[in-house]
């Protein structure tokens, strides 16, 4: 992906998956800017589903190793009620779906687990990571132990996104004062997408390839969580909720 507009958010929708459009448009940005600061990139998802978000990354000639990993559980623990059937969508499935947008060649550089962000060291490949998206279980209690889990694969300069920072973003907070912890220089990036970007290292002085009106404030992103956590999360308790 060298020249920034080589997807749009159209080919996002080419594979089937949870990703909306403003979620996709954030994560093209973020494709364009990793793939100018390291090119070959070598990509990690954690939560792959159906493929949609994967198949970016597998289909880009600037990405030379994914690895996906998925558990595939029953039954996920999610902040706003557990959520059923992620179970009905298999690995050989995803490889399915991703295989009609993807060459041989894209898809021999992807290697996929069936089990969770602890299972990151069981790699076939040494490689570590220039960016990882961690889109897995919902609550906060996991999205930290999935950040744990993979920091050790991720090269000294790379980026970490975070989805749904509306459900989640006491993760990043978490996360940050993990790497403070260790005396690790990171940032804390926002957007208005709902996703939320680690930089670490070389990284943290460097600008995103991402519209200005994309990004948004701490505050607002805080702002943004509490009204969506007292308006679901507190809410009644309901019924489980399916994939
Ligand atoms: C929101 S979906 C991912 C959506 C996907 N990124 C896309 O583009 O459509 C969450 C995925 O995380 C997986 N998952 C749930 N709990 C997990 C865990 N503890 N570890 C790894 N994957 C998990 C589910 O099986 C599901 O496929």
């Amino acid at each position: 992906m060298a020249q920034p507009g080589t997807f749009t958010e159209a080919d996002f929708t080419m594979v089937p998956g949870q990703m909306g459009p403003k979620s996709a448009r954030a994560l093209l940005a973020v494709q364009e800017t990793i793939s100018s600061w390291a090119t070959p990139y070598a990509y990690l998802e954690i939560g792959s589903y159906a493929g949609r978000s994967l198949s970016m990354h597998v289909r880009d000639p600037d990405c030379t190793y994914a690895l996906s990993v998925d558990l595939r559980p029953e039954v996920t623990g999610d902040e706003r009620g557990d959520v059923t059937g992620y179970n009905l969508i298999t690995d050989q499935m995803m490889r399915d779906n991703l295989r009609v947008v993807c060459s041989d060649q894209d898809m021999a550089k992807l290697e996929s687990i069936t089990g969770t962000s602890a299972d990151v060291a069981q790699r076939k490949s040494r490689r570590k990571f220039d960016l990882a998206f961690i889109d897995a279980e919902h609550t906060v209690r996991a999205v930290v132990a999935d950040f744990l889990n993979i920091l050790p694969a991720m090269k000294a300069d790379a980026m970490i996104g975070f989805d749904d920072t509306l459900i989640v973003y006491p993760a990043l907070e978490a996360a940050s004062a993990c790497l403070a912890h260790r005396g690790l220089r990171h940032r804390v990036v926002y957007t208005r997408a709902n996703i939320g970007l680690i930089l670490l290292g070389r990284y943290v002085d460097r600008e995103l390839l991402m519209r200005p009106r994309l990004l948004s404030s701490a505050d607002e992103a805080r702002d943004r969580f509490h009204r969506f956590y007292a308006e679901t999360v507190l809410r009644p308790a309901g019924t489980k909720r399916s994939a």
